[in-house]
């Protein structure tokens, strides 16, 4: 696949945790190469999912790449568990307060061998995102705020800066992904296309539906 190919992320945050195994096994069934996986901390999000130990036991269960977003405080805290868990991406948010700095934790994790990305929150310019922009893999415009799944999509408030994200990268011959993750449907998932993203992050429109199959297919046809 060349660099920018549209691809659908199913996120695990919608999954049936009683049945992780098999869900995960669903996901791939259903063609996806990628895994997102939402993990929260009560205290940078209003809410609690899960950490180190599910990657690691996701990834005893599957090939697929392992795309973990860090919703937390002191990811470079953490980091090292995350890595050793069997992460393949690991996106940390540029509103998080950090022990060591924001750029010091995007150059471990690429000093690692794997790919880096870079969160921005709906309210974020994206201004912030400048200075780490050179380092990054992989750049992700929250559509929602993020915390919970099964919430509408910002579209006034984020597809300006996805396509402001979109026109610095052709400026400046950068070669970040450009990720949206919040509200994708087959109906929001197109204008994100249109506004630049290629990574479409889908948990409730893909893991909701009984045949994840069809949802995910849907939700491929519909960026193409
Ligand atoms: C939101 C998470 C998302 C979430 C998306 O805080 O970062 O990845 O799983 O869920 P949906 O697709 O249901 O909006
Ligand atoms: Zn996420």
């Amino acid at each position: 696949m060349d660099c920018f190919t549209p691809l659908i992320l199913p996120s695990l945050l919608a999954a049936d945790f009683s049945n992780v195994a098999a869900e995960v096994k669903r996901a791939e069934d259903a063609g996806a190469q990628w895994l997102h996986l939402d993990v929260m901390d009560g205290n940078f999000v209003d809410n609690i999912s899960f950490g180190p130990a599910m990657i690691e036991a996701v990834k005893r269960h599957t090939d697929m790449f392992l795309d973990v977003h860090l919703m937390i405080q002191r990811a470079d805290h953490f980091l090292d568990r995350f890595i050793k868990a069997g992460a393949g991406n690991i996106s940390v948010h540029v509103e998080a307060r950090y022990d060591t700095s924001l750029l010091s934790t995007l150059q471990r994790i690429k000093s690692a061998g794997l790919s880096a990305g870079l969160v921005l929150n709906p309210s974020t310019p994206f201004e912030a995102a400048i200075p780490y922009l050179h380092l990054i893999d992989l750049l992700l415009i929250m559509t929602v705020v993020p915390g919970f799944g099964g919430q509408p999509f910002m579209e006034k408030e984020t597809m300006p800066k996805l396509a402001a994200a979109r026109d610095y990268r052709e400026a400046h011959g950068l070669k970040y992904h450009l990720q949206v993750d919040g509200g994708i449907y087959v109906t929001t998932a197109p204008i994100a296309r249109q506004h630049g993203a290629n990574l479409f992050v889908a948990g409730t429109s893909s893991f909701g539906p009984p045949d994840m199959k069809a949802s995910m297919a849907a939700l491929a046809e519909s960026v193409k």
